[in-house]
Formats: C-alpha cells, sequence, structure tokens
C-alpha cells in the first residue's frame, strides 16, 4: 500500500514497473545496457523516478533538454536515456519487445516505442553547461553509445546489490511506509557523494531544528574515480550516525543513481527524486552537484526561482557556505559569522580526499576524528 501522505509523488502517482511474472520466451530481441542505464531501469521501475515509466521518447528528451520539462510540462531536468550502438539499434524493431540485459542476466523488458539519434552536443550544452570533455558528466555522455532507444519498461528482476550496505536499499514505497512508521510529517532528504564532514553535519542539524527527520540518503551508484568509494563512505555515515545522531531522528537509505555531476540541472532532479521518497524538504548547500569550477557557487540554488513552488512540490532550504570559525569557535556561514576568511577553515574537496589517501587527518573541526579513522583505514585497504 503506498502512503501519500508525505509529500505527492511527482506528478501525483508513484509509479510502479516492477513486474517479475513477465514471459520471456517470446521476446526475441535483446540488448545488452550499461551500468548507468541498469540504475536508472531500477529507479524507474520502483517509482523513484516518477512520472517516468520509461526511458525518454524524441520529443520529451528535447523538451527537457532545451526546457527542463517534459513534454505535458512537468518539471524534469536530466534527461533519462537507453544509449546503444547504431549497429545493435539496426537489428532492433519498434513496436516489439526488447529485453534489458546486464552481464547476460536480463532484468528488464522495453516496449520499443522509438529510436533516435540525440544532439549530444546540445545535451551536453544544456545539461551540464559544457562541452569540456574534462567535464566527467559530458565525458560520461559521450563515451555513451549515440542511438537512444525509448519506452516504457518492466524491471523483472532486482539488479544486484552491494552486499555491505543490502539493508540500506529501500524503494519509495518502503521509505514512505517508514517516515509514516515514524510519524514523521515533515522530513528533510540529503544528498551526497562525499563522507559526512562538519559542514554537512551542521546544514543537516540546522535543518533537523525545522523538520521531524532526516532523511539520510547518500548517492552509492556510479561516481568519478577520484569520488570516495560508496563502500568506505557508507562505513563513515554508520559511525556518524552512532554516535552523534539521534536515531528516531534519522533514516539511512542508498540512493543508487549514477552521479551526474550536472550541477544546478541535477540539483532539481534529486530535489523531486527525493520528494518521491517521500521527503518534504530538501536541503541544496553550495555548489550543489558541482565539479571543479564549472558552476557559480549558488547556481543550483537559484535554478529553482525558475519555476513555481507547486511544480517543484518539495520545499528547498538553502545553505550558504558553511566552515568551522575559529573565532566563533563553532560552525558558521558568512549569514552567520562577522569574521574574516583567515578565521575560517576552508579545505577542498579534492585537498580532503589528497590527505585521506596519504593517511593525513584533516583538523577535526573539518571532519570527526571517528569518520576520518574510517575513511583513512578504508582507503588504506582500498575496501
Ligand atoms: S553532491 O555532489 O552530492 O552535492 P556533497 O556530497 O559535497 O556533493 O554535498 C552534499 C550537499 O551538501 C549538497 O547540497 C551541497 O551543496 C552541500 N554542501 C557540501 N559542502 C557544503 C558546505 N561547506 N557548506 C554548505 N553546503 C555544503
Amino acid at each position: 500500500m503506498i502512503s501519500l501522505s508525505l509529500s505527492t509523488p511527482h506528478g501525483g502517482t508513484l509509479i510502479n514497473q516492477i513486474d517479475t511474472h513477465i514471459d520471456l520466451s517470446a521476446i526475441q530481441y535483446e540488448i545488452e545496457i550499461d551500468a548507468m542505464a541498469l540504475s536508472d531501469l531500477e529507479l524507474i521501475a520502483n517509482g523513484a523516478y516518477s512520472p517516468l515509466t520509461g526511458f525518454l521518447g524524441h520529443e520529451d528528451y528535447e523538451s527537457v533538454v532545451a526546457r527542463m520539462r517534459l513534454k505535458n510540462d512537468m518539471v524534469w531536468s536530466i534527461p533519462i536515456t537507453l544509449p546503444v550502438s547504431e549497429t545493435e539499434a539496426k537489428h532492433l524493431k519498434v513496436g516489439e519487445k526488447v529485453k534489458l540485459t546486464y552481464q547476460t542476466i536480463v532484468y528488464g523488458v522495453l516496449d520499443l516505442q522509438e529510436i533516435y539519434v540525440p544532439d549530444k552536443d546540445k545535451e551536453a550544452k544544456n545539461v551540464y553547461g559544457t562541452m569540456d570533455p574534462l567535464h566527467p558528466g559530458v565525458q560520461k555522455l559521450f563515451s555513451r553509445q549515440n542511438v537512444y532507444l525509448a519506452g516504457p519498461i518492466h524491471l523483472i528482476r532486482i539488479p544486484p546489490k552491494t552486499k555491505d550496505f543490502l539493508p540500506f536499499y529501500k524503494t519509495p514505497v518502503e521509505t514512505r511506509n517508514e517516515f509514516k512508521k515514524r510519524n514523521w510529517n515533515t522530513v528533510v532528504g540529503f544528498q551526497t557523494r562525499n563522507p559526512v564532514h562538519r559542514a554537512h553535519e551542521y546544514i543537516q542539524k540546522t535543518a533537523l531544528e525545522n523538520v521531524d527527520g532526516l532523511f539520510l540518503n547518500p548517492l552509492v551508484g556510479e561516481t568519478k574515480s577520484d569520488d570516495i568509494p560508496a563502500k568506505i563512505r557508507m562505513k563513515s555515515y554508520k559511525v556518524l550516525l552512532d554516535n552523534y545522531y539521534p536515531k528516531e531522528r534519522v533514516f539511512l537509505a542508498v540512493f543508487p543513481a549514477a552521479m551526474r555531476y550536472a550541477g544546478p540541472r541535477e540539483a532539481i532532479f534529486h530535489a523531486i527524486v527525493r520528494k518521491n521518497y517521500g521527503c518534504t524538504h530538501f536541503i541544496v548547500g553550495r555548489d550543489h552537484a558541482g565539479v571543479g569550477n564549472y558552476y557559480g557557487t549558488y547556481d543550483a540554488q537559484r535554478i529553482f526561482t525558475q519555476f513555481n513552488s507547486e511544480e517543484i512540490g518539495i520545499t528547498i532550504l538553502p545553505f550558504e557556505h558553511s566552515f568551522y570559525c575559529t573565532k566563533c569557535e563553532s560552525m558558521a556561514s558568512a549569514k552567520t559569522c562577522p569574521h574574516s576568511k583567515e578565521d575560517h577553515l576552508i579545505l577542498s574537496g579534492t585537498k580532503v580526499r589528497e590527505m585521506l589517501r596519504n593517511g593525513i587527518a584533516p583538523p577535526s573541526e573539518f571532519s570527526r576524528p571517528e569518520v576520518v579513522q574510517v575513511l583513512i583505514e578504508g582507503l588504506k585497504h582500498g575496501n
């Protein structure tokens, strides 16, 4: 049973395209999909990507790329696509069903409605704001195949889970039920692809002062190679939650999507997905889903002003760049601290990752020592 007492899913209905009883024997077509498409397949099927019921058709795709809306005007900022090679596409037939395999196991079935060639230059420019091949999202876009398949899907088998954090895979139905069980009426979602450092903790707990629960929802799908692996991060979240968060007010579950590094557009996508998981609020801090210097510090907050709040349907909680201030002797931001830059402890993500990889602990004002220990150990052993 689906509870709608929390946020209403995007489009009004939580999509369910899971069907483990589909008869595959009559389906003659088959394609192998990549890890990103496999995670998208699952997230479409379990409703995390509601209202999508499949991979975007040409008109929806062009509309999303051009104006961050599906052709029916609903807000949607990231194209969810299924790329195949030209050769593979030639062997398929519109109107037929196609088995979707990953490492030769069938996970889904696509009702093939369209085959089209995307304008990837435009997709890169509009979605990522750049065509720079060094941008990890752009690199990924161009490394995938050049023909897109579209149509509704069904998931017929749940994709493999990382066994280390098996209990933390939850569908939107499950998270909604969990929030309800906990009597949470307001829930703030937090996206992260990093360990939770003091600044994250500060903004999460500041938000938690005003809502019933925190949904810590780290992304554990594909990330760029120098990001800290999800397995290590998950250990660090558990240590932090066990020691510094009230258990009854925090719920941890993973978000198995691939990271796009699309900054502002991905912030919208992240917010809408968390709405589907049942959140009523969503944190967008500095340079959300950003990478390098491609986006302005607050672009990911500003982009929400292009839409009215009803069409986004989840309350965005924007946070200024937060840091430890040695004069205040606490976490603060430009909004709350009168002191100068020299008093602020600010370390770049790249710098912190480099320190951790070299076994050097960042100061405890930057990251809690228990967290640092887990990260250094994990990176040393590569697990
Ligand atoms: S992200 O790519 O998943 O967005 P990250 O894990 O670094 O990256 O950030 C998670 C969330 O915390 C994002 O909303 C981001 O904007 C916010 N955030 C990260 N660091 C800070 C900071 N120092 N001050 C304010 N917000 C921050």
